[in-house]
């Protein structure tokens, strides 16, 4: 457990803080995006396609145009006119399915939007939308779940724009492998992943004459604005959107989806406002999911366990239309020393819904299959796998042959270590026993990016001692709002219970994705710009109000500390609070703006900025009745200066259980026959409840990254997810002698 000297700091940043939000949270008074309501407001219900590969013939609407209650059913014919929009510089406009809805009569997946039904209550939406019938042309759908890769070419249009699918090279790694004394080749899967937030997606649209507001629960208001104005064709100034609270997304709410749109239409087209909540199942089908991948992974070894080739090619599903990248290789050519090194990728088209990504998107898949890969190998040469992790340390990454600004990963298998006991260890399977049980032990490491987004943030200083600190990011549930007003309060010295933090709202300065874990090193840096500012503005007011005790100096003999200005040949000591400044020159407040700059994927970058971490497992086994769970995880993460380690803390635990769903229990399956994803609801599919996780133990290594932002501090909020998966399977190998390469691990893999 953390020391207390840790989580006990007179500072506002690296302190233990309770959310601010909380009190709000817990009494029910947050208002999530479906508890908004307007007077006339109508609800949709969304007609879903029941094949997943054909074309509609014919919508009857007839029987549900009738029914008491209904408004309109809203298909191709009469939705009006609705634009595609394109990506914009940086990260504007992005979406992972561009077709507006109805825009076409080709069905490419089963739940595919094909008609709305809008009506006075959500009980007669969803009977009208049940009342209509579809007739349609059918052809078998492809959810085949082997993967081949299709004819492509060597560069390939993504969401994120064009991508290399001979994404990194270096050595000559085929010839490597050929001559490797020690070979491993291995190919893993893992499944279709479906994002299950708490939250459903929902959209209200809201027009007033050509403005539009809508109320949508979204990891990105500001992308989404930028979307949604192209899509209705409107200035962005006409757009607003709004998200106060949200029930987390994991990535589905990243980018719109065509609910939006659709509420949105359906709004314009009654004159009312129009609640569309997407249902459970819906969220199978239109608003994302990771996809499946298979990676082949080579490695060329000397008997000694250095590493001298690594291949990782991986093919991973992708929707009929749109181009979600999975980047499994993202971590391989900087995770490990290896001079011979090549990463590729294919993609292969199915008659699903659009890929997404899902937290940790890309680095998840892939670290389970390269981790696993290299627990197989320390398995074969019989070495100790934080011995052969250690033996392949990189001093520099060796894939953009950049330093790395802060990488302690070698101190992360040690403390790990330490922490788990690891070196009581014993290699043979199902050797170790406890109570018994039979236990087994795997770890793995882990990476994620680190990187900011463009942010700006504005900060005010208020005559009452209070300040307000406002910027159009969201708070997914993370502790975004906690961590701005930690910042602000860091910077002025006000108490964080007196400062006022606004967010989740365009008409806010531009603010950062809730994603890529990069929200909190993006704001950051605009934050204390925009406290810089305002203080700026005070000092001014200082020198020049009649009376005050600083009138005719300079501003730059001023200092600021603790909410004080004070003569810096005085000293701190003898500061005027800001509040007596301002009421002495009769004034509310002053403002500043602050803004900073992207550095995510920058090409004159000087330092590789990743954060690391290692997990270590046990799982016990009772071969007798087929039982096994995860009893035991510790997981060291090192990602910079942690603002908050009570909500950084919670952040990993939530991952490393969402990772005990990826390694034993998630899999979306779609049906051969009609192309539907068959275990839609929470019934069928898994997902780890309280009773599956084990007492989780966190440690931040805590060395602030200056390369990333002043505060050192870099994102958290995936990192706990990637590697976990290849630490639990390793662990099931140790206790059960079954090496399971396809997740999840099912309970029938592991019968004798
Ligand atoms: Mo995360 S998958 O970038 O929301």
């Amino acid at each position: 457990m953390p020391t207390p000297q840790e989580n006990q700091v007179a500072s506002p940043i690296g302190r233990d803080t309770v959310r601010v939000d909380g009190p709000q949270k817990v009494s029910g008074r947050a208002q999530y995006t479906a508890d908004f309501h307007f007077p006339g407001m109508l609800y949709a219900v969304p007609v879903e396609a029941k094949i997943a590969n054909g074309k509609i013939v014919k919508l009857d609407t007839a029987a549900a145009e009738k029914m008491p209650g209904v408004r309109a059913i809203l298909h191709q014919g009469n939705i009006g006119k609705m634009y595609r929009s394109i990506p914009g510089p940086g990260f504007a406009g992005i979406c992972e399915e561009r077709r507006p809805p109805f825009e076409d009569d080709v069905v490419r997946y089963y739940g595919q939007y094909i008609a709305l039904a809008v009506a006075d209550t959500f009980e007669t939406a969803k009977a009208a939308a049940d009342a209509v019938r579809a007739t349609y042309t059918k052809e078998k759908p492809n959810v085949e779940t082997h993967l081949i890769a299709d004819d492509e070419p060597d560069v390939v249009a993504t969401t994120f724009g064009e991508r290399k699918r001979l994404d990194s090279q270096r050595g000559n790694p085929d010839a490597a492998f050929a001559s490797a004394a020690v070979k491993l080749d291995q190919t893993y899967v893992t499944p279709t992943e479906t994002h299950n937030p708490l939250e459903l997606h929902s959209t209200t649209a809201v027009w007033d004459g050509g403005d539009l507001t809508l109320y949508e629960s979204s990891q990105g208001v500001v992308n989404l604005r930028s979307v949604l104005a192209q899509m209705f064709g409107l200035p962005k100034e006409n757009v607003r959107v709004i998200t106060k609270f949200a029930g987390s997304g994991f990535g589905s709410k990243l980018w719109p989806w065509t609910q939006c749109p659709l509420a949105a239409a359906a709004a314009r087209q009654v004159g009312k406002p129009v609640k569309l909540v997407v249902s459970r199942r819906m969220m199978f089908q239109s608003v994302g999911h990771r996809p499946r991948t298979q990676q082949r992974v080579r490695i060329g070894a000397t008997p000694e366990g250095k590493l001298v080739s690594l291949e990782h090619d991986y093919i991973y599903e992708r929707s009929m239309l749109e181009a979600h990248h999975e980047d499994c290789g993202e971590a391989t050519p900087l995770q490990y020393s290896v001079p011979n090194l090549r990463v590729s990728f294919g993609r292969a088209k199915r008659n699903i819904g659009a890929g997404a990504d899902m937290r940790g998107p890309g680095r998840v898949p892939g670290l389970y299959a390269t981790e696993s890969a290299m627990n197989e190998l320390a398995h074969q040469l019989k070495i100790d796998p934080v011995k052969l992790r250690i033996m392949n340390e990189p001093k520099i990454d060796e894939g953009s042959k950049l330093p790395f600004s802060s990488r302690h990963l070698v101190e992360c298998f040690e403390r790990g270590s330490e922490r788990f006991g690891w070196s009581k260890r014993t290699q043979a399977v199902g050797s170790m026993k406890r109570d018994g049980l039979t236990l087994g032990w795997g770890m793995a490491s882990c990476s994620w990016i680190a990187a900011r987004f463009e942010a700006a943030a504005s900060l005010q200083l208020r005559d009452d001692g209070t300040a307000r600190v406002a910027s159009a990011t969201q708070d997914i549930g993370t502790g975004t709002y906690t961590n701005l007003a930690q910042i602000a309060s860091y910077r002025t010295g006000v108490p964080i219970e007196k400062v006022e933090v606004a967010l989740g709202d365009t008409t806010l300065p531009e603010g950062p994705l809730s994603g890529g874990s990069m929200a909190t090193p993006s704001i950051v840096p605009a934050v204390l710009a925009a406290a810089d500012s305002a203080i700026g503005s005070l000092m001014m007011v200082a020198v020049s109000t009649p009376g005050s005790p600083l009138l005719g100096h300079k501003p730059e003999e001023l200092g600021f500390e603790n909410g004080r200005v004070f003569l810096k040949s005085d000293g701190a000591a003898k500061g005027v609070p800001f509040s007596d400044v301002l009421r002495r020159a009769n004034l509310r407040q002053v403002s500043g703006e602050g803004k900073s700059a992207s550095t995510f994927g920058d090409p004159s970058a000087k330092y590789s900025t990743h954060s690391f971490g290692a997990h270590f497992a046990e799982v016990t086994w009772q071969p007798e009745i087929a039982r096994l769970r995860v009893s035991r995880v510790v997981t060291v993460i090192d990602a910079g200066k942690i603002l908050n380690p009570l909500a950084g803390r919670n952040q990993i635990q939530g991952a490393v259980v969402m990772g005990i769903g990826m390694a034993l229990l998630e899999h979306t399956t779609y049906d051969p026959q009609n192309g539907a994803p068959i275990n839609s609801n929470l019934a069928d599919y898994i997902v780890p409840v309280n009773a599956d996780a084990p007492p989780i133990e966190v440690h931040f290594l805590d060395y602030p990254d200056k390369v990333i932002n002043e505060l050192g501090a870099r994102g958290i909020g995936e990192i706990g997810l990637a590697g976990i998966a290849a630490a639990i399977t390793d662990a099931v190998h140790h206790a059960t002698g079954v090496r399971v390469r396809e997740l999840p691990v099912k309970i029938e893999n592991l019968l004798a």
